[in-house]
């Protein structure tokens, strides 16, 4: 079998116990072929030239890491700049968090470049590659500019908008038109598909020939969902661990009387962080059995802090979690807990486990894959209940959370009122059949099923769109 060359703009050491499911089934997949992980050290050197950066390779058993650093420049404007504050916003639906107004697109096509310059001297004729979410869009554009033959398939991690909403990105047909540089693309929701494809349609003239395919810059490209899953059996052994079997026991013996609400998020503003804190003082509100008996813990582990957006976000939000304990709290109830910190991988499932309703309530998600863990990591005797927006891509498998929209404060008051109400047998009835979805369509399922369909493709034509 052909060897697997996985590029990501982050990149683990699969071997490392705290790496994510992620990396874990694709260190997994690297591993079985042999096989090579690109992408950025995380490293960012304080001068050096833009668009130049040292590449460092190590072994890690049978899987080779590649990286290569980033200076300031290319920091701020490839990362920071086009990826984070143009293409996550505009990709979230938040055109009015994005920042035109600097020349990032530059920054980003120029570390793109960079990085097909690095990567192609390692490649092999027969490699299959795979390149990952919206930092390396016109990567594969850049590799077939300077010959790159090899079979490469994409998946997009975040979600696809409307097509008049990426036509507000003052790139846009650059951009979208480097997608045809991939034989395959994947995308996390039937939903993204279509908004991918009516773009292509109305704003490319592409052509749709049936199969999934769009053909379009003298080039075919097919597109399907292929909705990422967790690791099931990784996650259980986790949740099994004395780590996460004493964080479950601590928080059940310190709420014994009470029921635990829990988010577990990013500090981003797609999560709808906010927006959920306002939902929990309207249940207190609507609902007063809940004070002094309801907890909601949430857990924002800080991102992307040198982006304004996020800065400002955090603002909103401390005042916002200060003024519902302010307002509610006392001498032996606080309503909420407000963790502004990364918690341990290995205490999650514990955390879940002993949470009665999980809030995972995103304005917009590509997939939300705590979702998932919420779900698996109940005890089915005695389920917890997934409060789920409609807004995240989970929400096309996992139809029996309570799926609510976000923006609705009043409804989303309502269906956690619902959950924490919810008897036993229908908890265990929705539980059953979330795991059921969860565990056919797992982290493996999606490598596998993706892998498939690229090596299925048709060997790439001999050239390819310029960029
Ligand atoms: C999202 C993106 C990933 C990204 C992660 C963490 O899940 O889809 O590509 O790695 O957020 O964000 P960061 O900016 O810290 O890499």
């Amino acid at each position: 079998m052909s060897r697997l060359v996985v590029i990501s703009n982050r990149l683990a050491d699969p071997r490392k116990s705290a790496a994510g499911g992620l990396a874990v089934a694709l260190g997994d997949a690297l591993a079985r072929t042999g096989g090579l992980w690109f992408g950025w050290s995380g490293t960012v050197t304080p001068d050096g030239t833009p668009g130049e950066g040292a590449l460092q390779t190590h072994q890690a058993g049978n899987v080779t890491l590649a990286t290569v650093d980033l200076c300031q420049a290319d920091h701020a404007a490839y990362y920071q700049g086009y990826a984070n504050s143009v293409l996550w916003p505009v990709l979230h639906y938040r055109l009015d968090l994005a920042d035109f107004s600097a020349n990032y697109s530059e920054g980003y096509r120029r570390v793109n470049q960079m990085f097909a310059r690095k990567l192609l001297p390692l490649l092999r004729e027969d490699d299959v590659i795979w390149v990952h979410d919206y930092h390396l869009i016109p990567l594969a554009a850049e590799l077939r500019a300077l010959g790159c033959r090899q079979r490469i398939g994409f998946f997009l991690h975040v979600p696809v908008p409307p097509p008049l909403i990426l036509a507000a990105l003052p790139q846009h047909e650059w951009l979208m038109r480097s997608f045809f540089a991939y034989d395959l693309v994947g995308l996390q929701s039937e939903a993204d598909v279509v908004h991918f494809t009516r773009y292509m349609v109305n704003e490319a003239q592409a052509q749709e020939l049936g199969g999934q395919r769009l053909r379009a810059f003298n080039a075919t490209l097919r597109v399907a969902a292929f909705p990422i899953g967790i690791d099931v059996q990784e996650f259980q052994r986790l949740g099994r661990a004395p780590d996460a079997v004493q964080t479950c026991e601590a928080l059940r013996a310190e709420y014994s009387r009470r029921q635990l609400l829990l988010g577990i998020d990013r500090l981003d503003y797609s999560k709808g962080i906010p927006h959920r804190v306002r939902a929990f003082r309207q249940l207190l509100e609507r609902y007063p059995e809940n004070e002094h008996s309801a907890t909601l813990v949430m857990i924002a582990s800080p991102s992307r802090d040198d982006v304004h957006a996020y800065a400002d976000l955090r603002q909103e939000l401390e005042g916002l979690c200060g003024a519902i304990n302010g307002d509610y709290g006392d001498l032996d109830w606080m309503p909420l807990r407000y963790i502004h910190r990364t918690v341990a991988r290995k205490r999650v499932p514990g955390l879940c486990r002993a949470a009665r309703v999980g809030l995972v309530t995103p304005l917009r998600d590509g997939m939300n894959l705590v979702a998932k863990e919420y779900v698996v990591a109940q005890e089915p005797e005695d389920p917890g209940v997934l409060v789920l927006s409609r807004f995240a891509g989970a929400a096309e498998q996992l139809k029996e959370a309570l799926l609510v929209n976000p923006y609705d404060t009043q409804g989303m008051a309502d269906a956690i009122q619902t959950a924490l109400r919810m008897p036993l047998s229908e908890r265990q009835w929705r539980h059953e059949r979330l795991m059921e979805r969860i565990q056919r369509q797992d982290v493996h399922w999606w490598r596998n099923s993706f892998l498939q369909a690229l090596r299925d493709e048709a060997a790439p034509p001999v050239t390819a769109p310029a960029g």
